[in-house]
């Protein structure tokens, strides 16, 4: 496995002492892997513009800037004349390819979806949560069928809440037969999963460096050109642009390729750097091994906090359908925020707490509780999330903490 930085950090906890972090947050933003951080040293004292200088080192950088969309583009198992557009993040990918449809098109989306793939649609039908996996199918297929027009089914890879994972090459193939295109957030499957863009048969796919063990701030969309060549430019400004004529004689000429097109002004160069430096690690580091290494410790922490009384995992599909490293559970009669501040400030344990941008789907988990604000606390559950770094002893001191916690309430409450 390739190593975190901040594997040694460590955090004050009440009475002053310090421990060792044990950081179970990894679904909102994972630790840099060393071989990124190397990428990205290696690459400064060469940084320059890209695409414009004509010195050596701007070369040299660009050629890295454009190395660095060939590795994302393998990566995601893209066809080969896929663009590959970086942006900021998957929020920043989503809103891209929205500002992109053909006009009247109309997005599917569950109401399962973390809000950057639930919310940047102008014309959108909105699915309740599927009871089972065969179900999502099913009604994605019966509201496809009852559009008219240009369609695109949105749907999450691996949830951000539970962790399960989503029948992606089924919905794929039931858009397809509906004249539709998928865009899939993979977000969270990437840093878990191998993606393979062309295997699955998906239009888009849209992740995140900073959960990808790279956060330097970029993300990328991956997917078919035409939608990307005709539409709007994302950014307006220098690079998008073929030429700019003199005022009031003649149009503004946009690059047709999606990536100039969408990538106006200087971009993300390092972000773009390090995400590729992160696919690499991730590939050269091998699936088999990240995924059985995660199962193993994800199994010990489910059934860790299957065996505290008062500990409920949240489910859509049930404990045994498959799921990435991320766990959502509740307390009962403590509330999540307090949950997790006793976590930090008790035993130096990271986790989330809230509605994880997923409003509409934790409130379905929750059983349709009163919607009391999203990250105050209430209605609310901790989310714990694990990853390349994470070890035994943080998955034991979580369940050890979280029986503290539950005896000293019992007792308190008694
Ligand atoms: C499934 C999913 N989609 C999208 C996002 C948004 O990612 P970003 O904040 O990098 O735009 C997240 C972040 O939590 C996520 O978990």
């Amino acid at each position: 496995m390739p190593a975190v930085l901040g594997a040694d950090l460590e955090v004050p906890v009440k009475g002053g002492r310090l421990v060792g972090y044990a950081n179970l947050d990894y679904a909102a933003s994972a630790p840099c892997l060393e071989p990124v951080s190397a990428a990205v040293t290696a690459a400064l004292p060469a940084y320059s513009s890209v695409h414009r200088g004509a010195g050596y080192a701007s070369q040299l950088t660009t050629a890295r800037y454009e190395q660095a969309r060939h590795t994302v583009r393998a990566f995601a198992g893209a066809r080969p004349d896929d663009a590959v557009i970086f942006t900021r993040n998957t929020t920043d990918a989503t809103n891209l390819l929205a500002g992109c449809l053909p006009a009247g098109t109309t997005a599917v989306v569950f109401d399962t979806e973390h809000h950057a793939s639930l919310l940047p649609w102008e014309r959108v039908v909105r699915l309740a949560p599927p009871a089972f996996p065969g179900e999502a199918v099913r009604a994605a297929d019966e509201a496809l069928a009852a559009l008219d027009g240009p369609k695109l089914l949105v749907v999450t890879a691996a949830s951000n809440v539970t962790g399960e994972l989503w029948p992606i090459a089924a919905l794929a193939h039931i858009a397809h037969r509906h004249g539709a295109r998928i865009l899939v957030d993979a977000a969270q499957l990437v840093p878990h999963r191998r993606l393979n863009l062309t295997a699955l048969d998906l239009d888009y796919v849209a992740f995140s460096g900073h959960k990808l063990y790279a956060p330097f701030g970029a993300g990328v969309l991956v997917g078919r050109r035409d939608w990307l060549a005709e539409g709007e430019p994302y950014l307006k400004g220098g690079g998008a642009v073929r030429s700019v004529a003199p005022a009031g004689s003649g149009a503004t000429e946009w690059h047709e390729d999606p990536e100039p097109r969408h990538e106006a002004g200087t971009p993300n160069v390092l972000g773009a750097i390090a995400l590729a430096a992160a696919c690499d690690a991730l590939t050269a580091t091998g699936w088999t091994a990240l995924v059985r290494e995660e199962e193993r410790l994800i199994a010990r922490l489910r059934a860790g906090l299957a065996s505290i009384e008062g500990v409920r995992e949240l489910s859509l599909w049930g404990p045994d359908h498959p799921r990435v490293g991320i766990v959502s559970f509740t307390v009962d009669g403590l509330a999540a925020r307090e949950v997790a501040e006793a976590l930090s400030g008790e035993y130096g344990i990271g986790v989330r707490d809230g509605k994880f941008c997923a409003h509409p789907f934790v409130r379905h988990l929750l059983g349709g509780t009163a919607d009391e604000g999203c990250e105050d606390g209430t209605a609310s559950a901790v989310r714990a999330s694990i990853g390349i770094g994470t070890t035994e002893e943080h998955v034991d001191r979580l369940v050890a903490a979280l029986r503290d916690l539950t005896t000293r309430h019992a007792t308190v409450s008694s």
